[in-house]
């Protein structure tokens, strides 16, 4: 989520890494820094100024010192701890010679700071990141040379991670590894460059490579070489780069949203990581709500707008049947003028991508004002929502640019699903082997989103099939119902088509009237528990001479007979199927709205941040 640039043997070092992070900031920005290092030592300065971060870090660096030819600089997009500016990378060792930046989520950074602790370091950020320097400074202690002390350090982290470091005392080296979090190797004569993203070096570097999972690279003014994490030596894979920095900041992609909807996957894994301590147990680091408080919920109201509410509905299902607390969802800006009933055990939650849709903050409001605990769920760290409320869940989706809502999405579905897992652990309503195959289950989702995305050209194809049609209805049961509801509500931001969400079986109480040849139909229709009912609407709005498009799981035989085209997803505990269902529905709306010339990033009329009631 956050970017990393370094480069070693330049004359102007500082001037590139400011560049670079420039151009690094649509990946997040609520906070920045560079180190500087050579034989006289290492310099750093960091800057917390949410969108102004790199400007702030710029002013903090008019004084810095020349002459050094090896730095890194990082852009932060806060997971753990807040986006201020002790928390800013990079992070130092004790001594202040080995500086470190990392992007990505160290899972067992307590247990090792504890250790760390208690050997004598002292830690000045709360990051999980920070254990890496201080890991680091005890191999090169240890006699270890930098690129030794980063492998042997990697062998005791857990999760994912993008990482560089420097030490004063071996100049003129970087030596950086990844492992999930994306990470590249550019070379130009006499300077070797490293970032998290093309963009960052485009017009620097000549040659790019590719850093794959646990390896270990080197980087010095004449190269770079890269072992794995035994210490053998691997080959670096050759990129092709012809984009220009447009296209470097779209990831290669021809916008945000397809880029957004590529990083499904990644926004789920990032979400679900380091999520699960000591004897299984579901644990939200962030979230300050103690057990006792959780187990004495006996209501909960989930509050928010537009595609976070379609989130929230899934989760509704899902709180009721594992924890068997009775919820109820409500749209923000209904919420807070219906005179709410808060009574001792209401637990209000408050979902939004940005964390500053000010319908949800003002629903959160008056539910604290009327004595409820309120749990925002938030993809920014520090948001206005996050900051109010009593108790907070991080999505760990990354900066969504494009306006219409994707990897957020699937972000809180996941991120309230394992809400819904932890609070059945408390209240014992699953037994341990349930809950335990249901998080398994949700840690696959992501492999499933990336299977669904594979078939991107098949639904497109649809879309080109169904290019002359004006009215969508999208149909669903159970938690299909809030899929076709996120469905309809792509299709009609992207589109400007009529696009109807409606739960299947509500529409023979009125709106079948609407349907008539030329009517397109979209029937989520993958949940077995409800397959023959919503078979039944698929009869019924054919027999009235509808196009049906259903989005089907591989093993539906039955779905063929009755509808004309058939978006097939990989089969799943029906409970997880919106995070995969909903992947053709975006790209379904995605490919219509394409071929209808529109802005996907931006489409007519909408804000990405709704700030206003
Ligand atoms: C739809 C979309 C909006 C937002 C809504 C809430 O694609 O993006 O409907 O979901 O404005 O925004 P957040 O989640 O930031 O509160």
């Amino acid at each position: 989520m956050c970017g990393i640039i370094g480069v070693v043997g330049a004359s102007d070092t500082l001037a590139t890494l400011l560049e670079g992070l420039e151009r690094l900031e649509y990946r997040g920005y609520d906070s920045a820094g560079v180190a500087l290092s050579g034989a006289g030592g290492t310099w750093r300065a960091r800057a917390a100024a949410g969108t102004e971060s790199v400007l702030a870090l710029k002013l903090e660096c008019e004084d810095a010192p020349t002459g050094f030819r090896t730095g890194l600089g990082h852009t932060r997009w806060a997971t753990h701890g807040a986006p201020e500016a002790i928390n800013a990378h990079p992070h130092l060792d004790c001594a202040g010679n080995i500086a470190i930046i990392h992007n990505g989520i160290i899972e067992n950074h307590g247990e090792l700071q504890e250790e760390l602790e208690s050997r004598g370091h002292v830690f000045t950020s709360v990051t999980d990141s920070e254990v890496l320097a201080h890991l680091i400074e005890e191999a090169r202690a240890a006699g270890q040379d930098l690129t030794e002390a980063v492998r042997t350090s990697l062998l005791t982290v857990r999760g994912a991670f993008a990482l560089a470091a420097l030490d004063a005392t071996e100049p003129d080296v970087i030596v950086a590894a990844r492992r999930v979090s994306p990470l590249v190797v550019g070379t130009a004569p006499g300077v070797t460059y490293l970032a998290s993203d093309v963009p960052a070096i485009l017009d620097k570097a000549s040659a790019f490579y590719a850093v794959n999972d646990d390896e270990i690279v080197r980087l010095g003014p004449e190269g770079f070489r890269a072992i794995d994490l035994e210490g053998a030596p691997v080959r670096l894979r050759p990129l092709s780069i012809d984009w220009d920095l447009e296209t470097a900041q779209k990831g290669g992609y021809d916008d945000f949203m397809t880029k957004e909807i590529n990083e499904q996957p990644d926004a789920l894994r990032a979400t679900l990581l380091d999520r699960r301590h000591r004897d299984n147990v579901i644990t939200f680091d962030e979230m300050s709500l103690s057990d006792d408080e959780l187990r004495d919920v006996t209501r909960i109201v989930l509050v928010a707008a537009g595609t976070s509410y379609h989130a929230a509905l899934v989760a509704k299902y899902a709180i009721e049947r594992w924890a068997r607390v009775s919820c109820e969802v409500d749209i923000s800006s209904e919420y807070r003028y219906r005179d709410p009933v808060v009574e001792i055990g209401t637990l209000v939650i408050g979902v939004s991508q940005s964390g500053e849709t000010i319908d949800t903050i003002q629903a959160t409001r008056e539910a604290q004002r009327r004595g409820a605990h309120v749990v925002a769920v938030s993809n920014v760290v520090d948001s206005s929502l996050a900051r109010e409320a009593n108790a907070v869940i991080y999505t760990r989706a990354g900066l969504e640019v494009s306006v219409a809502s994707t990897k957020a999405f699937v972000a809180q579905v996941a991120a309230l699903e394992l809400f819904a897992l932890r609070l059945a652990q408390l209240r014992g309503t699953l037994p341990e082997r349930d809950v335990e195959a249901l998080y398994l289950g949700l840690q696959a989702v992501g492999a499933q989103v990336a299977v669904a995305l594979s078939r991107r050209d098949d639904v497109t194809a649809v879309a080109d099939a169904l290019a002359g049609a004006r009215d969508f209805f999208f149909l669903g049961r159970h938690v299909g119902f809030p899929t076709a509801l996120e469905g309809a509500l792509k299709f009609k931001e992207l589109t400007y088509l009529h696009a109807e969400g409606y739960p299947a079986g509500e529409l023979k109480h009125g709106p079948l009237a609407l349907i008539e040849p030329g009517v397109v139909v979209v029937v989520v229709a993958t949940d077995p528990s409800v397959h023959e009912k919503i078979l039944s609407n698929i009869s019924e709005v054919k027999a009235r001479g509808a196009s049906v498009v259903a989005v089907a799981t591989d093993d539906d035989e039955t779905i063929s007979s009755v509808a004309d085209f058939i978006l097939r997803v990989p089969a799943t505990e029906p409970m997880f199927s919106p995070m995969i269902d909903i992947v053709p529905l975006q790209i379904f709306a995605y490919a219509t709205a394409r071929g209808l010339h529109h802005n996907v990033d931006r489409p007519r009329n909408l804000a990405k941040t709704v700030t206003v009631e």
